[in-house]
């Protein structure tokens, strides 16, 4: 169980503001999506809180510790899958499982399945397509101990139908064991249907301009994405979300 508070947190790379005091929570449980424009600082947040990057003022608390600067607190998947090449495809997944525990490699097996990675489990990284890459990420994040899973554009490369399969997915798995998520994309719909809130994020400097509450009963299915309530909200969030482009 895990609950995630960025207080007050700066960033800056030389002369350029990314992050001016930000505060963002995420509660115990709770799935967050974050939506904001490309460079807004969305991947910058999630270094941050992995501990690749250091803040300059601010501080990160998992739980009420201060996680400022540590690695390996949260299951994190970075945009761009960071898979080591002299591993297959079950080597990886299972990579950060190994750290803590012996690895449960019936287990990974079968999510690899779920996740059409079936007859790829004993392949290298460089055998695969960037979308078959981004899901051996996402099945390593998803196989990881931690109770807090940071998910950058995790479906991004993928072809909607894989991609609303492997949305259904999460959410499946989400429900069962209830971790506490953070979310980026740049797909409203997919923000709307997997989240409890969504943060629209601005720019230069990036700051949580507007949040929306996302109540739709649990569990969802696919069929919710064509209600009137569903495409009421996809409005209200793309008007907002134009309007911080337009800025
Ligand atoms: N290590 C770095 N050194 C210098 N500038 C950086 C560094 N990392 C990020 N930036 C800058 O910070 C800004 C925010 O980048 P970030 O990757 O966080 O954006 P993003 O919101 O994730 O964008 P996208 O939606 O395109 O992934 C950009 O202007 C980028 O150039
Ligand atoms: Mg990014």
């Amino acid at each position: 169980m895990s609950t995630l508070e960025l207080e007050n947190i700066s960033k800056s790379f030389g002369e350029l503001t990314i992050l001016d005091h930000l505060d963002l929570r995420v509660n115990d449980g709770e799935f967050v999506s974050l939506l904001g424009p490309s460079g807004s600082g969305k991947s910058t947040i999630f270094h941050l809180i992995g501990g690749l990057y250091q803040a300059d003022h601010g501080t990160i608390r998992l739980d009420n510790e201060a996680i400022n600067g540590k690695k390996g607190s949260i299951s994190y998947m970075p945009q761009t899958p960071s898979l080591f090449p002299w591993r297959t495809v079950l080597e990886n997944v299972v990579l950060s499982v190994e750290l803590h525990q012996k690895p449960d490699k019936q287990k990974a097996l079968e999510m690899l399945e779920r996740a059409g990675l079936k007859d790829y489990a004993n392949a290298y990284p460089h055998e695969l397509s960037g979308g078959m890459r981004q899901r051996v990420a996402f099945v390593r994040s998803l196989l990881s101990p931690q109770s807090f899973i940071c998910l950058d554009e995790p479906f991004s490369a993928l072809d909607e139908f894989t991609r609303l399969e492997m949305q259904k997915w999460l959410l499946t798995i989400w429900e069962q064991e209830r971790p506490s998520v953070l979310f980026v994309t740049h797909n409203i719909e997919e923000a709307i249907f997997l989240s409890d809130r969504i943060l629209v994020l601005g720019s230069k400097p990036a700051n949580v301009i507007k949040e929306f509450t996302i109540d739709f009963k649990r569990p969802r299915n696919e069929e919710l994405t064509l209600t009137q309530e569903f495409l009421e909200k996809k409005k209200e969030i793309y008007q907002t979300l134009r309007g911080v482009l337009n800025d």
